[in-house]
């Protein structure tokens, strides 16, 4: 494969994607986008706000279009949101613009990694029944990935040489 392709992470929320991402980068000398800061930034608000204030689906079809214009480029280390995977014309960009690397942890790490964190919408209540729910529905929304790397046990730099080894 030629190096210059780009490396896309999906996965759960709470699985490390962005601090992967960020070692990933670093390493190759890649360019780091993350399509959450990059929606942030375009929309000027935050993800909570932009949930509250115009819903999900507006969210949706933006994170679509910041994925669709970053993938015109390579040479970039991509740190997906978790639902990007929702929408099948987004998995078929993925698939034909870079090599995907799914990162998936258990519920209970999952869980521990999110608790108290207010950034992320579809959390809001009780954010470990939620983290069951939104698994059970994404049971198979990560399995076109290239390769899987199961972080419950890994710091973000074992994860990161893991990659690497297999890029
Ligand atoms: C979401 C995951 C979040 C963010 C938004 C929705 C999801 O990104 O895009 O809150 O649907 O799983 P992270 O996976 O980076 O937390």
């Amino acid at each position: 494969m030629s190096k210059s392709n780009n490396i896309i992470l999906i996965g759960m929320m709470g699985t490390g994607k962005s601090t992967v991402a960020d070692l990933l980068a670093r390493e190759l000398g890649y360019k780091l986008i993350d399509v959450d800061a990059a929606v942030e930034k375009e929309e000027g608000c935050t993800i909570p706000e932009l949930f509250t204030g115009k819903g999900e689906s507006y969210f949706r079809d933006a994170e679509s279009r910041m994925l669709c214009s970053v993938l015109e480029k390579k040479s970039q280390v991509i740190s997906t949101g978790g639902g990007v995977v929702l929408r099948s014309d987004n998995c078929d960009a993925m698939t034909k613009n870079g090599w995907i690397v799914a990162l998936t942890a258990d519920p209970a790490a999952i869980v521990q990694r999110v608790s108290g964190d207010d950034k992320r919408p579809l959390l809001a209540g009780n954010a470990e029944e939620r983290i069951h729910t939104i698994m059970k529905e994404r049971k198979d929304a990560y399995k076109f990935a290239h390769y899987t790397v199961d972080t419950t046990e890994l710091s973000a730099a074992e994860v990161s040489r893991l990659i690497l080894a297999h890029y």
